[in-house]
């Protein structure tokens, strides 16, 4: 199953994303996760995409697409993947289109994760994540068990650059700019799911499961794990 995962930034896409990818056995492919790591490493991807993210803009198309193509194309995606954080802007979801229109595939799903701003820029403000896995916490609903220290690989944990409120308004203002009209460019498609997210974490993850299974086509609609 190949599923999109859209929404605003600190909506709770990737808090959607892991458990979905651990139940469907397939991997979530995060862009932001990606570039983080290019960053890490000090990449020459790392260093262009750097100045973008901290600004709360989109990183160039050319560099995001290309990153996707290879991404896709690797086996562990065979039986599908969860995007999160692609496609950002029309352009690339056109982009998107031409690379699975030539290996003959589709989206099956596009999770439209929904959050008012209020409670966004709530949760961005108490957000930590982990430098090591990219485990995501947070200091008013799921806290680390020892400070500092992540829970699943024992990597530091600490606030994301661009999480700070500047960052965060700029980046609401780039997803309602470029991001949102993928809301009906996907919905007249009939792909499109909203989930309201303003809920518990486990909560949130019910409603993302059961939007799945909605959206099963009939030969997976007896998948195990689901
Ligand atoms: P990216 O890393 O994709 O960030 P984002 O879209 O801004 O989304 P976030 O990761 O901030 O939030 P999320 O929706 O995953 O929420 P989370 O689950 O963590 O992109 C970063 C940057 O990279 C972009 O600004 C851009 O510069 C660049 N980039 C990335 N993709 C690109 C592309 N395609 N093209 C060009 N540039 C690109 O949850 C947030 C917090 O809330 C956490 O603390 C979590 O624990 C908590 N939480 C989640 N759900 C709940 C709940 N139900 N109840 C209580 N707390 C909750």
């Amino acid at each position: 199953m190949r599923i999109i995962l859209l929404g605003a930034p600190g909506a709770g896409k990737g808090s959607v994303g892991r458990p979905l990818s651990s139940q469907l056995e397939i991997p979530v492919i995060s862009t932001g996760d990606i570039f983080r790591s290019n960053i890490s490493g000090r990449t020459k991807l790392g260093l262009t995409a750097k100045g973008y993210m901290d600004r709360g803009e989109l990183v160039p198309d050319g560099l995001t697409v290309s990153i996707v193509e290879d991404r896709i194309a690797q086996s562990d995606c065979a039986k599908g993947f969860i995007l999160d954080g692609f496609p950002r802007n029309t352009f690339q979801a056109s982009e998107l289109d031409r690379i699975l229109e030539k290996a003959n595939l589709k989206i099956d799903l596009v999770l439209n994760v929904h959050l008012s701003d209020e409670r966004i820029i709530q949760r961005l403000s108490s957000r930590m994540v982990c430098s090591s896995c990219g485990e995501s916490y947070n200091r008013m609903s799921k806290d680390t068990s020892m400070p500092g220290i992540c829970d699943l690989c024992g990597g530091r944990v600490s606030v994301r650059e661009d999480d700070a409120p500047e960052t965060v308004r700029k980046r609401l203002e780039t997803y309602y700019l470029q991001t949102m009209p993928l809301i009906d460019f996907y919905r007249e498609r009939g792909i499109l799911s909203t989930i309201d997210n303003d809920c518990t974490i486990e909560e949130g993850s019910k409603r993302a499961l059961e939007a799945v299974r909605n959206a099963l086509p009939d030969h997976m609609s007896g998948h195990g794990r689901l």
